[in-house]
C-alpha cells in the first residue's frame, strides 16, 4: 500500500513574517493528518518552518539545492545546508526551475542522487508543455524525463515523482483524472522498465496542476495517483480541506 503524500510548494511567496502567519493557520488543521504532508516554503523560511513543524506530521521541503556540498557557487544552497536545519524533502526539476533556470535533466538526476545520500526525499517533476500535448509528444516527454532525470538510483522507491502539465500549472486547467492518471501510469511503467515492477509498485507519484479543495478527491480515487503537489491551493487556510479530503 503506497502512502499518499500531499505536498504545498509556496513557490516565491510568503516572507518570513507571512510564513509564520501561515503555519499558524495550517499546523493545527493539517498537524496530524493521516496522509504525509510537506510544506515548501522559500528557503529564508525554511529554518522557521522546521520549528514549528516540530511534533507534528509536517515533514518541510526546499524547492531546489545544489548537488555540491559547497564552493564557488554564488547563490546557491547546499543539500548539506538544507540537511544541517531539518530539511527532510526537496522539490527538485520543477517546470519553473527548468523553463526559467535552464534546469536539466542531467542536472536533476546529480540533484536527485545527493539528496537520496543525505536520506532527503526528493519529489522530481516532469511534465509536458501544451504544445506537446497537442502534438501526441506528451509520453515521450515524459518518459524522457524519467529516463535521464532518474538513472542509476539505487534506492528508487524512496523516489517521490510528481507529475506536472506544465499547461495545467497556474492556469486554473487541471487535467482530467483520466488525463492524470494516464500520465503517472506513463511514469510507473518508465520506473518499472528501469527498476523492476516491484520498485514501480512502491514508487509514489503526485499529480500538480491546479489541484484545489474541488477536484482533490476523484484525483486521489485514481489508481495511479498517490498524492499532489499543490502550488497556488496551498497558501491558504483550505489547503487543509485538500490534505484531509
Ligand atoms: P498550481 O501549481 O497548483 O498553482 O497549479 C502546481 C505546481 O507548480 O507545483
Amino acid at each position: 500500500m503506497r502512502k499518499a503524500i500531499i505536498a504545498g510548494n509556496w513557490k516565491m511567496n510568503m516572507d518570513i513574517n507571512e510564513s509564520v502567519d501561515l503555519m499558524n493557520t495550517l499546523v493545527p488543521l493539517v498537524g496530524n493528518a493521516s496522509v504525509e504532508v510537506v510544506f515548501c516554503p522559500p528557503y529564508l523560511s525554511l529554518q522557521k518552518a522546521v520549528e514549528m513543524a516540530k511534533d507534528t506530521v509536517i515533514g518541510i521541503g526546499a524547492q531546489n539545492m545544489h548537488y555540491e556540498k559547497s564552493g564557488a557557487f554564488t547563490g546557491e544552497v547546499s543539500g548539506e545546508m538544507l540537511q544541517a536545519i531539518g530539511v527532510s524533502y526537496v522539490v527538485l526539476g520543477h517546470s519553473e526551475r527548468r523553463e526559467y533556470f535552464n534546469e536539466s535533466d542531467e542536472a536533476v538526476n546529480k540533484k536527485a542522487l545527493k539528496a537520496l545520500e543525505l536520506g532527503m526525499t526528493p519529489i522530481v517533476c516532469c511534465g509536458e508543455t501544451l504544445a506537446e500535448r497537442e502534438s501526441g509528444a506528451a509520453k515521450d516527454k515524459v518518459v524522457g524525463q524519467i529516463k535521464a532525470g532518474l538513472k542509476d538510483i539505487a534506492d528508487i522507491e524512496k523516489v517521490v515523482v510528481a507529475y506536472e502539465p506544465i499547461w495545467a500549472i497556474g492556469t486554473g486547467k487541471t487535467a482530467s483524472k483520466e488525463e492524470a492518471d494516464q500520465a503517472c501510469g506513463w511514469v510507473r511503467e518508465t520506473i518499472a522498465s528501469m527498476y523492476g515492477q516491484a520498485a514501480a509498485d512502491k514508487i509514489r507519484i503526485q499529480y500538480g496542476g491546479s489541484v484545489k479543495p474541488e477536484n482533490i478527491k476523484e484525483l486521489m480515487a485514481m489508481p495511479n495517483i498517490d498524492g499532489a503537489l499543490v502550488g497556488g491551493a496551498s497558501l491558504k487556510a483550505s489547503f487543509a480541506q485538500v490534505v484531509n479530503f
